[in-house]
């Protein structure tokens, strides 16, 4: 653990492991924050504008402006992303309501936000390990329905990445009236005879960045696509599962309910799939953009 990083705080670049805030934070007290996870490849943060764009969104959602603007944040992840030259790592933001000393679920008018920031190293990318494949369970997902407002309050998620765990499985995916929606902290998507299928956009869960950027690449590539609703049956019967996010990237789901997915190894598209993945990585770490459209 390299502990001699520095984070951010309030306008204040401190110690990661000495940086603090109030008891009466709102966001410890209440699980009143948002966040959001901003990979960096080769130390270049990936698709910046649309974390914020999406931050904005969080923060609007929970009747918050954003404190700093889009150039303040650009600085400060290069400020921290500089202490890892060239390594792929994980920035981590969190905006809370605030510290206030009386604690009380009425929001008060007069609080200042807590801004924090810190970035962490990632190890490289596996392939071996990602042509594994990941195993998953089914639980019913008992989340609040703002699940597309990346709050920190992520209980659920916990206890169901707990259970998943004691399961022997890697992640869950979460099933609302007997749709699957997404995983503990990953999107769904689901192949069915060629067809690319994910849940619509819904309150019901997060509007993952990597999901959009899987979606473009479908669109580029000419690789047929849809969101769609997806049942248990539809689980249970497609092709290729995969769950992506920013710290995953497209995980290839191998194994369902302790049943194979497809032929029990990581399928054709989704071959295909990471290969275009990868390779907008490498274009961002050669200093161009991931940007497909
Ligand atoms: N989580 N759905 C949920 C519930 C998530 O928590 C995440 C990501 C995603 C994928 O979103 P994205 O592609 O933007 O990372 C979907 C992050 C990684 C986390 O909580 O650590």
């Amino acid at each position: 653990m390299n502990d001699s990083l520095l984070a951010y705080l309030n306008g204040e670049y401190v110690p990661k492991d000495q940086a603090c805030v109030p008891i009466t934070d709102r966001g410890l007290l209440f699980g009143d924050s948002v966040y959001e996870v901003i990979p960096a490849y080769g130390g270049r943060p990936f698709r910046v504008p649309h974390h914020l764009r999406r931050l904005d969104r969080s923060l609007a959602a929970i009747r918050m402006q954003n404190p700093l603007s889009q150039d303040e944040w650009q600085k400060i992840f290069e400020r921290l992303t500089q202490q890892l030259p060239g390594k792929d790592q994980s920035i981590y933001l969190q905006v809370t309501r605030g510290s206030y000393p009386v604690r009380n679920h009425v929001i008060p008018d007069d609080i200042q936000p807590n801004v924090i920031a810190f970035t962490s190293v990632n190890p490289a990318r596996d392939p071996d390990k990602a042509r594994r494949g990941i195993k998953v369970i089914t639980l019913e997902d008992i989340r609040w329905h703002r699940c597309d407002i990346k709050a920190t309050t992520l209980l659920a998620n916990v206890l169901a990445r707990a259970q998943a765990t004691e399961e022997g499985a890697d992640e869950a995916i979460l099933i609302r009236d007997a749709a699957a929606m997404e995983g503990t902290a990953s999107n769904l998507f689901v192949v069915s005879n060629g067809l690319v299928i994910t849940p619509p956009d819904s309150p019901e869960l997060l509007p993952g960045i990597t999901r959009d950027l899987v979606l473009e690449l479908c669109r580029e590539a000419g690789v047929p696509f849809a969101q769609a609703t997806i049942g248990m049956p539809d689980l249970e019967h497609a092709d290729e599962i995969w769950l992506t996010s920013s710290t995953r990237e497209v995980a290839a789901v191998v194994e369902l309910n302790g049943r194979p997915v497809g032929n029990g190894t990581p399928g054709e598209m989704w071959h295909r799939m990471d290969a275009l993945f990868q390779a907008c990585k490498e274009r961002l770490r050669l200093g161009g953009d991931c940007h497909v459209d």
